[in-house]
């Protein structure tokens, strides 16, 4: 099999990368070929066939570099099967629940349709004040949203192995 799978992220302080590299690692471990790399490092889809991107989200906006790479692309990404995630929630429990049925920015969700992605998934993120710089400090102090790392591993796995799984089935009907 020879499938090779492009994991393209847009990050601020790591947490979503961290998310990439998990997928890119379990797809690996499926058999497949997987590169992970910034969105903002890819110009050419042509050697994929297939795509996940995330980003992180902030203010219910995805990072640029990852809503660009989806505007740039979106001829290339219609000819592929895509797989789009958000990492944000810190809250307990189900992070679709959490940000009440919000999945992806509705300036996207067009394109998101037009390129039938696959699944927009929403796995909970990462947030460590020491890190963040004063205004954002003060919003997440002011929306009361918990600190720490809320990334669930074994949650971002069974969606890569269900992605790896689908590209397997399509390879051998
Ligand atoms: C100022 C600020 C605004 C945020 N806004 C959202 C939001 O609207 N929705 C959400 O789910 N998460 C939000 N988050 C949480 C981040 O998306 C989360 O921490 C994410 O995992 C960070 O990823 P990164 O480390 O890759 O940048 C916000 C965080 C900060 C600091």
């Amino acid at each position: 099999m020879d499938i090779q799978v492009l994991v393209a992220y847009a990050t601020k302080y790591g947490a979503t990368a961290g998310i990439a590299e998990k997928i890119g690692q379990v797809l690996r471990q499926q058999g497949l070929r997987a590169d992970v790399l910034p969105a903002d490092r890819v110009s050419d889809l042509t050697p994929y066939q297939a795509v996940v991107l995330g980003s992180a989200v902030y203010m219910f906006r995805w990072r640029k570099e990852a809503a660009r790479f989806l505007r740039a692309n979106e001829r290339a990404l219609a000819e592929r099967p895509v797989w789009l995630f958000s990492s944000g929630p810190t809250e307990q429990g189900d992070p679709v629940q959490a940000t009440e049925g919000w999945r992806l920015p509705k300036a996207l969700q067009p394109i998101a349709e037009r390129i039938h992605a696959r699944d927009m998934a929403v796995f909970h993120g990462a947030l460590d004040p020491q890190r963040m710089n004063l205004i954002e400090r003060w919003m997440i102090k002011n929306v009361k949203a918990p600190v720490g790392d809320f990334r669930d591993w074994e949650a971002i796995a069974s969606w890569a192995a269900a992605i790896a799984d689908a590209l397997k089935k399509k390879e051998n009907p």
